[in-house]
């Protein structure tokens, strides 16, 4: 364990355990992945999980890859992820979540405000609701809102970034019209890229396998294509918003766009998929820094204090921001010839590793958040 922490270059791994008065055994792993740049910032999954070891690696990569997002978000948090593992005799539909978060909410006040925690996978804003009880440290109670909108505006900016970085004269504010988009998924995030490329004048072909989100889409103007197309539809920009590691091996090749830039997490099944775009000449914009929006949302609602009356405009400029983060990039990995999630990775170790005094949070500070 702690040499699997060591290569990860993780800071704490804390362990919890419970025992639910109808017998369920419960466990729940916080791991802080790096606090250097400020409190660590994650969300809290809720699965099933085949082996402890499996639960365990999920916190720590997590955990990791949301130390490297805040670091090139240019917000001061840390990175950190949490997990209840749900006993395998327990289905979903019988967890026991009012006493489940609230014990989870109790873990998370124990770590003083070293971990802030926020919804994921298996967990719900209710959910959170219940931890707000315990802790004010989290970060998508009810009274904080759908983070979507910022993610959404984070693909936005993004997008403009991808297409100006290759537009021949080089030049800002590169048309979206007339230019042709592919999305993946039409949900919380792809459904507002979606109708702002298409107010914007772009094409957009979309694929859901919600039939009644095709319906709206084509209502309005979108074309709609079957799941199992939209990947190698020939466009400017494919834009994944639904699953991870939709582009392997084979699918990599068969891509017929010139950029990759969208909301879902993980959209490379490998690090060395990032070296075969590269080759094929298929700018990406990292996911990690595209869709920051949500968890520069999150974060900036966490943390402020008193006025809160310009909040929504500082959100918005911090994440204009992931426009120069990511012109920075692909700048230098065209410069150093290198693959681009290699320059990404560097930068953010490097933001981790500038600042080495480890920032405690302000105990005396009133949140919002709780
Ligand atoms: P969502 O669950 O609201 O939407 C996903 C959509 O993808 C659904 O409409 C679903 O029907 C569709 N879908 C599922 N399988 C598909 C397939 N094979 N082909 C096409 N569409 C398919 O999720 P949301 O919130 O919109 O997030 C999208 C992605 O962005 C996820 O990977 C998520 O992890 C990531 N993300 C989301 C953030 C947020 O603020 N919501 C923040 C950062 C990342």
């Amino acid at each position: 364990m702690f040499k699997r922490m060591q290569s990860m270059q993780m800071q704490a791994v804390h362990c919890f355990r419970i025992v639910s008065p109808n017998q369920h055994e419960y466990r729940a792993i916080i791991a802080l992945h790096n606090t250097n740049l400020g409190p660590a910032l994650g969300g809290c999954r809720c699965l099933h999980y085949r082996h402890e070891q499996l639960a365990f690696d999920d916190a720590m990569r997590l955990a990791q890859g949301m130390s490297y997002k805040a670091a090139l978000a240019n917000v001061e948090q840390g990175g950190g992820k949490s997990v209840i593992l749900l006993p395998s005799n327990v289905d979903l539909g019988d967890i026991e979540r009012e006493f489940l978060f609230t014990w989870f909410g109790q873990c998370v006040e124990s770590l003083a405000g070293q971990y802030i925690t926020a919804m994921d996978v298996g967990t719900q804003v209710s959910d959170m609701d219940v931890v707000a009880r315990e802790t004010r440290h989290v970060a998508s109670a009810s009274n904080i809102g759908d983070p979507a909108e910022s993610t959404a505006l984070g693909v936005m900016v993004g997008i403009r970034a991808a297409l100006d970085f290759n537009s021949s004269e080089n030049i800002m504010n590169t048309a979206i019209r007339g230019k042709t988009f592919a999305i993946q998924g039409l949900g919380h995030v792809g459904w507002r890229v979606a109708k702002q490329l298409l107010n914007q004048g772009g094409k957009v072909i979309a694929a859901d396998p919600d039939e009644e989100k095709c319906w709206q889409a084509q209502a309005l103007g979108m074309e709609v294509v079957g799941i199992n197309n939209i990947l190698t539809q020939e466009c400017d920009v494919l834009v994944p918003c639904a699953l991870g590691g939709i582009i392997n091996d084979d699918s990599a090749l068969n891509l017929r766009c010139k950029i990759l830039a969208g909301s879902a997490n993980n959209q490379l099944s490998h690090d060395g998929i990032a070296e075969i775009l590269n080759n094929r000449n298929i700018l990406y914009a990292p996911d990690y820094i595209i869709n920051a929006g949500g968890l520069i949302f999150a974060a900036m609602q966490y943390a402020q204090q008193g006025d809160r009356s310009l909040l929504e405009l500082k959100i918005k400029q911090k994440i204009e921001g992931i426009y120069d983060t990511l012109i920075e990039i692909f700048k230098q990995a065209q410069s150093e010839n290198k693959n681009i999630n290699e320059v990404a990775n560097a930068l953010a170790v490097s933001r981790l590793e500038c600042k080495h005094e480890i920032k405690r949070p302000n105990k005396g500070a009133v949140y919002d958040a709780a």
